[in-house]
């Protein structure tokens, strides 16, 4: 793993082994394995950060399964009215389905909160989330995440899909904002 990894202005250092990741998805596959046998699933990816999860996901299930993608558009202005502006991708037919909706970070749960309301309306048979990252610290929603990678602290965090203003989503593990001393 890199030492230390520059992006823009900011500089991260080393977090979260991509090794750590790999075995800690080799077990929330098992788990979903076990779960959703005989049942062919629709992971629905929330893009842009979740690509990556979600490709080691459904390659860590054992499982006939379904995969799409969906984007939303979050306008974060003001933090106590934030609102979800757009949603694209979503003409999708999800009645009656088994979707896993797999998200890189929930952070203050703001994006999921209202995307898993709007889940409903499409009528599928069950709905579930995994998540590779939490900040607890952060949450102001109400999320239930039934997969969870790690739980982490309220710092801004980069690599494995994560970004930080476009760049360094292709890392391969996860790095943290290093503190200016
Ligand atoms: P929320 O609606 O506040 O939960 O925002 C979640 C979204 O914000 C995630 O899907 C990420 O795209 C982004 N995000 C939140 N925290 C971080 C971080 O530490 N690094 C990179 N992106 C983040
Ligand atoms: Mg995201």
């Amino acid at each position: 793993m890199k030492k230390l990894v520059t992006a823009h202005d900011l500089t991260f250092e080393p977090f979260i082994s991509s090794s750590d990741i790999a075995e800690k998805i080799t077990e929330l596959g098992k788990k979903i394995t076990e779960k959703y046998k005989g049942k062919r699933p629709l992971f629905l990816g929330i893009l842009n950060g979740s690509f990556v999860f979600i490709a080691d996901l459904v390659r860590a299930c054992d499982l006939e399964c379904e995969i799409a993608f969906i984007r939303l558009s979050s306008y974060k202005g003001v933090k106590s009215t934030g609102k979800i502006e757009t949603i694209y991708g979503f003409e999708i037919n999800l009645e009656n389905r088994h979707v896993i909706v797999v998200e890189d970070i929930v952070d203050s749960g703001r994006t999921l909160n209202y995307f898993m309301e709007t889940l409903t309306e499409k009528k599928p048979a069950s709905v579930e989330l995994a998540s590779l990252l939490l900040k607890p610290d952060a949450l102001q929603f109400p999320i239930k995440i039934d997969y969870l990678g790690f739980e982490i602290s309220d710092k801004f965090v980069v690599g494995y899909g994560l970004d930080y203003d476009g760049l360094c989503r292709n890392l391969k593990g996860i790095y943290q904002l290093k503190e200016t001393p």
